[in-house]
């Protein structure tokens, strides 16, 4: 059987009277990429920062690498939260600090290295991989909108996380870009041998990179299979997705 390193069960959560996670129930196995899709606004961020544990759930289960971490305590998640990357979305940089600072950072705060020399090293091998190298003096605000996305997949996967979380990488980007993310991504994972979920409402993107897709409306998963599934699908909630997706291309405010 394979490995899982994720299982949502049931999970619940509510803002106020606004019932946001009705329930939902997702598993991701060790060394896959999934996708989480579906219209802004139904819940993915949601579910990604119940996976991270900045939200606790009102309901359900969240079973990450064999540990029941839906109720632990902040002083409980450090250790967890020292095996999970994330890319927020937006790809929120520190815009006072430099690039290397960004990247440093878990190195710094999470793992607590004292070592400048090795932290320099760690950060330049990170940067080339993302295929940045020599920008470590440059501030955010000198960045393209594609390079800060490099930079904060860098500092996701400095410290060599486990699992890696990755909130709309590509939104925003010109297709070109967005696709050098794509690869990165897929390549990262890889090469570093981490599982990840990536929220995204780009449909190229999730048939490119993901080994699995789930489709997600009003709360809950509707759909999931492979990349191969969605294409021969029929099923009325992906096609009303697709339609919905294209609808807004249309009205020339893509997301
Ligand atoms: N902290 C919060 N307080 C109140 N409402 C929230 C909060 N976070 C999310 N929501 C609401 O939950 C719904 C789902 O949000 P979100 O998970 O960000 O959706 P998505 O990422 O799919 O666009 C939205 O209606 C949003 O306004
Ligand atoms: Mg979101």
């Amino acid at each position: 059987m394979e490995e899982e390193i994720l299982r949502l069960e049931g999970i619940k959560k509510s803002f106020g009277d606004k019932i946001v996670l009705k329930g939902l129930s997702l598993s991701v196995n060790k060394g896959e990429i999934a996708a989480l899709m579906g219209p802004s606004g139904c819940g993915k961020t949601t579910v990604l920062r119940s996976i991270s544990r900045l939200i606790e759930p009102d309901d359900g289960k969240i079973i990450l690498y064999g540990n029941d971490i839906t109720h632990l305590s902040e002083r409980e998640l450090i250790e967890i939260r020292k095996r999970i990357g994330i890319v927020f979305q937006g790809g929120a940089l520190f815009d006072s600090m430099t690039v290397f600072e960004n990247v440093a950072f878990p190195l710094r705060y999470c793992l607590e290295i004292k070592d400048e020399k090795r932290m320099r090293e760690m950060v330049s091998a990170m940067l080339e991989s993302v295929e940045l190298s020599g920008i470590e003096d440059l501030m955010p605000a000198d960045l393209s909108g594609g390079m800060r996305k490099r930079v904060a997949l860098a500092r996701a996967l400095v410290y060599n996380p486990s699992f890696l979380l990755l909130d709309e990488p590509t939104t925003g980007l010109d297709p070109q870009t967005a696709r050098h993310i794509d690869r990165l991504v897929a390549n990262l994972s890889r090469k570093y041998n981490v599982s990840a979920m990536t929220v995204t409402h780009d449909v190229v993107s999730a048939l490119g990179i993901a080994d699995r897709i789930f489709l997600m409306k009003e709360g809950d998963i509707v759909w999931q299979g492979t990349p191969e599934e969605w294409e021969a699908s029929n099923d009325p909630e992906v096609a009303a997705f697709l339609l919905g997706t294209k609808s807004i291309r249309q009205r020339g405010n893509a997301p």
